[in-house]
């Protein structure tokens, strides 16, 4: 017997009580929809999460891996103060194109910069450029490219910043080292890259809501 109904049903209730209507974000699910971008934008409350973490975290400059139609920027960026930015990568130029837009609706436009190109391209490139360290960076694009993304991060935060890692989980797929899945396989390779990483201290958590049963991973980096 399937929960899902259930875990919609607790999502729409926490989103209504402590997210609440938002013109700006129901604009931009509506407008990538319309575009017939796929709807793998975090869940609401999942957004608030990010939000309330870039806000505990004080973060002012944010890295975003996997842009789709800009929700989940939308809310880290709302996190920043004024003089905060925050940068998105993105390998689909039509994503790009409507997160841009996106952004732009939201007030974001001066705030957010939406970089097209594969991620492991354009990361490797901050990382060239020697740019300032990121103090959050959130995790969400292709899943088998998640070690080097990681591994990117790294190179690009300081000590005390906070990389953030999304569908860690997929349904439980995660625990099964016979997988070949190359989402799973990108996941699991992750947590043993972390496991034997000094740099950091992690933890993963198991999710269930209007996702579906995922996970997020957190990321600490160390002094
Ligand atoms: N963070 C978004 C969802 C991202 S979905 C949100 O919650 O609102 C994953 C995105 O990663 C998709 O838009 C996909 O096009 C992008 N992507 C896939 N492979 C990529 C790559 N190699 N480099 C950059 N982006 C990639
Ligand atoms: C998929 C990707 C995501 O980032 C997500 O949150 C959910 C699903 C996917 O590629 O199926
Ligand atoms: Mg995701």
């Amino acid at each position: 017997m399937s929960l899902q109904p259930t875990w919609d049903a607790v999502d729409a209730y926490f989103s209504e009580q402590l997210v609440g209507p938002d013109p700006v974000l129901e604009r931009a699910t509506a407008a990538a929809d319309a575009a017939g971008l796929p709807k793998i934008a975090v869940a609401p409350n999942q957004g608030k999460l990010l939000h309330l973490l870039a806000l505990t975290q004080g973060a002012k400059r944010i890295l975003e891996v996997g842009t789709l139609g800009g929700y989940s920027a939308i809310w880290l960026a709302r996190a920043l103060p004024g003089d905060g930015t925050l940068l998105t990568l993105e390998l689909n130029p039509r994503h790009a194109e409507v997160a841009r837009d996106n952004l732009a609706a939201a007030g974001l436009a001066g705030v957010a910069e939406v970089r097209a190109g594969r991620a492991a391209d354009s990361l490797a490139a901050l990382v060239e450029q020697g740019v300032e360290p990121f103090d959050l960076v959130f995790i969400d694009a292709d899943k088998p490219g998640n070690p080097e993304y990681f591994r990117r991060a790294l190179q690009l935060t300081r000590p005390g910043s906070l990389i953030i890692v999304d569908n860690v989980v997929r349904g439980g797929a995660v625990a099964d080292a016979n997988s070949t899945d190359p989402a799973v396989i990108g996941t699991r390779a992750l947590h043993e890259l972390i496991a034997a990483e000094p740099r950091v201290t992690a933890t993963s958590v198991q999710t269930v809501g209007s996702k579906g049963y995922d996970g997020f991973t957190l990321a600490r980096v160390q002094g």
